[in-house]
């Protein structure tokens, strides 16, 4: 049982994250701005987890920026002063969209690289050097090799994936492991990171109760479907059908979000157990899932037709992204349960039970 700040866990894999936190018995401190989330996805995680009666003590909110300094230490320093600090960060801030950060890269690099270095001084001044961190399979960009593994080159196509990229080599130079080439590098300045590359993370919890809730448009697949499915966007737009894959269209790897959930609790105790280190972790399911592949899926959970038109491809894609899982397996000794008809089902459910979002 430790304190945790989890900054950015209002959103959707924080927010599943938090639920399978509370039932290892941490206590929780919520550090989000919600510029996308919302307050009502704590409240709901709050409730689904097994634990009873959850007191401020054991799970409460701070509403705040991770780039507001000021703010970011009296958090520390108000549980140092309560002679419980926080012990460790699992770090989900930030903005995720490749296709926004072409528009605004300066908003992106501002928020996810200034944003975390503010971050881990925050932690350095009160002496926290425990972190998980969300990285993202987009920093291999074309992988030269399927499945990925960790030690792929990392070649970003897109300026988000320059932020995580750049996120990366800041906390190895922080860990005192720069440019290793090591998946587990020992850390002798006493920090204990983990850098969780995450493929596509999809579903829901099972209840219905907490999803992906993206504003406006959704960037990704699977809201994607659901909005397509539910009548609130005409056909789905399949971004290119001419990519060196089975059926043509994009093959990636979708990764139930309850599943990462269970993924940052391994990664945590791991962490926690172990001699100061720089973790380098893909979290995937090693299964290729082509575009296509999805749609059907849908279409037999959701027992509708979805129609669909392929379009030009998108600036910063690429045809595969499929994680060799070996190391997490080994490593922290985590792999996921749950298949793709779990990731439609429950996705599909959080859409029709919450047709608006939160
Ligand atoms: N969802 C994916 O497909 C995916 C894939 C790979 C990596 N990731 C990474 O995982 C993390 C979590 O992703 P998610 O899908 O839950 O995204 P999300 O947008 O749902 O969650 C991010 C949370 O961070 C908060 N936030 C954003 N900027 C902030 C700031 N400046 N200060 C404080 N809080 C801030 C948001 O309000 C939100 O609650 C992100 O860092 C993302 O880049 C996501």
């Amino acid at each position: 049982m430790a304190r945790l700040l989890v900054v950015g866990g209002a959103g959707f894999i924080g927010s599943h994250t938090c639920i399978s936190l509370l039932n290892l018995n941490h206590k929780i401190i919520v550090y989000d701005n919600f510029s996308n989330s919302s307050p009502r996805a704590l409240e709901r995680a709050k409730n689904l987890s097994n634990i009873k009666n959850i007191t401020a003590d054991i799970f409460s909110l701070k509403k705040g920026d991770i780039r507001d300094e000021i703010y970011l230490n009296s958090v520390f320093e108000e549980y140092i002063s309560k002679k419980e600090p926080i012990e460790a960060v699992i770090h989900f801030a930030g903005l995720k969209s490749v296709q926004e950060s072409f528009i605004k890269p300066n908003h992106y690099w501002d928020v996810n690289v200034n944003g975390t270095i503010n971050l881990i001084k925050a932690m350095q001044k009160h002496n926290c050097k425990v972190m998980v961190f969300s990285s993202s399979a987009t920093i291999y960009g074309y992988p030269d090799k399927v499945p990925i593994p960790e030690l792929a080159t990392i070649n970003p196509l897109n300026p988000y994936g320059n932020t995580k990229a750049t996120i990366e080599n800041f906390l190895s130079d922080i860990a005192g492991c720069s440019n290793t080439k090591l998946i587990k590098a020992t850390s002798n300045n006493g920090w204990k990171i983990a850098r969780l590359r995450y493929f596509n993370p999809v579903g829901a919890h099972q209840s219905g109760l907490i999803g992906e809730d993206p504003k406006g448009m959704p960037n990704n697949l699977f809201p994607y479907i659901n909005q397509v499915a539910i009548g609130k966007i005409k056909s789905l737009q399949i971004f290119g059908d001419n990519w060196p894959t089975h059926d043509g269209t994009g093959v990636r790897d979708y990764i139930h979000v309850m599943d990462l959930a269970e993924g940052h609790c391994a990664a945590l105790e791991n962490l926690f157990l172990e001699k100061p280190q720089l973790l380098t972790l893909n979290l995937g399911t090693g299964k290729g899932t082509s575009v296509i592949q999805v749609l059907k899926a849908f279409e037999k959970i959701t027992d509708k037709k979805i129609p669909y038109e392929i379009v030009s491809r998108r600036n910063g894609d690429s045809a595969i992204a499929i994680a060799d899982v070996t190391m997490a397996k080994k490593i922290i000794n985590w792999k996921p349960k749950k298949g793709l008809e779990d990731m439609c089902r429950d996705s599909w459910r959080w859409q029709i039970s919450n047709p608006s979002g939160y």
